[in-house]
């Protein structure tokens, strides 16, 4: 029995020794120590042995297991790690081929806009605040003056989702959740999303504007001239005309409607201008006193005024942009060439 299990071991050690892949080196393994296995055979037989010999082979066969095992592992080991660093030498980055490219992204135009407008704002001394895209028809319409039933909701075609409540026509929401939370005197502007149930090359269900809205004491209307013309001054360039002409909004009295120059034939007349010079930029007014109470500002204290620009069709303008809807669609094709 002992040259038997002598020579198991020898066997066994040159078997690993030869084995030249993980799959060879299991099947030895299997071979020797599974449960069919030679070593395994002998350990399970042990009753057939006379029992004066049963304690010292019974040793043996188990020294031997730990051997082989031992063997085994290393030789496992061993391989493993040469394995990994051939794969690493296979996988060798090669520095001196060419590089692929890297493609560089670009912010959306709208984004780029929006991102140059608040950067003036903040430098005036603004806040920038988000608030509810759905909201209720209070702060909608009723607080800035637009009761149910007015004619001025006309102007404006709503996507109502219960009676009650809506899709934000109007940044101008914002007004009255400002003047409710923020104490005067304050200046806040907020960029958003509003929805209006109309749909052309020039009008999307969706777009943006922006609400800037200052309440203080002693302002009015030529502070906010002056501001707005500082606006485009820094938005445009130092040699833009603006053009104020008379406007109505319930919410401001009186209401403006701010014309500049054309940004596209610089002021001398174009189709898009049709032939004026300017473009509309946006609509602005003196916040009517009416609005500040019902928010609960007293209006003998404090006066406010407050612009509304919409952002699409300065960007489209711009960049020459037929459609209102590829500014919303994604194509990749068209906003690479916004870069
Ligand atoms: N909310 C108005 C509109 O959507 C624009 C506006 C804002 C006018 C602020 C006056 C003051 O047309």
């Amino acid at each position: 029995m002992n040259e038997k299990l002598d020579a198991i071991l020898k066997n066994g050690l040159e078997e690993i020794e030869k084995c030249t892949d993980l799959k060879a080196l299991d099947e030895v393994r299997v071979r020797f120590l599974g449960k069919q296995g030679e070593l395994t055979a002998i350990l399970r037989n042990m009753k057939e042995i006379p029992p004066e010999e049963r304690k010292n082979v019974g040793m043996k066969a188990n020294t031997i297991r730990e051997k082989l095992e031992n063997a085994l592992s290393e030789k496992t080991n061993k391989m493993e790690e040469e394995k990994l660093l051939a794969d690493m030498a296979k996988e060798k980055i090669d520095i001196t081929m060419p590089s692929k490219g890297v493609k560089k992204g670009a912010l959306h135009p709208l984004t780029r806009f929006n991102n140059k407008f608040m950067d003036i704002c903040v430098e005036m001394g603004f806040t920038v605040i988000q608030g509810p895209e759905i909201d209720t028809d209070y702060y909608n319409f009723e607080a800035l003056n637009v009761p149910k039933n007015h004619p001025a909701r006309d102007m404006q075609d709503s996507l109502y989702i219960t009676d009650n409540i809506l899709m934000r026509t109007q940044t101008s929401n914002m007004q009255v959740h400002a003047m409710e939370t923020i104490k005067p005197p304050f200046k806040i502007v907020c960029p958003g999303r509003v929805y209006r149930n109309d749909d052309d090359s020039s009008h999307s269900p969706i777009f943006n504007q922006f609400e800037a809205l200052v309440v203080d004491e002693n302002i009015g209307l030529k502070d906010l001239m002056k501001m707005i013309d500082t606006i485009l001054k820094r938005l445009f360039g130092e040699d833009v005309k603006m053009r104020v002409r008379p406007s109505y909004f319930p919410f401001t009295e009186p209401s403006i409607e701010i014309d500049a120059t054309c940004q596209i034939c610089k002021g001398k007349g174009c189709s898009l201008c049709k032939g004026s010079g300017f473009s509309e930029v946006f609509g602005a007014g003196v916040v009517n006193p009416k609005v500040l109470e019902m928010s609960g500002i007293d209006s003998k204290k404090y006066s406010g005024f407050a612009f509304g620009p919409g952002i699409d069709r300065s960007v489209m303008i711009t960049n020459r942009i037929p459609n209102i809807k590829y500014l919303f669609r994604n194509d990749i094709r068209f906003l690479k060439q916004m870069r």
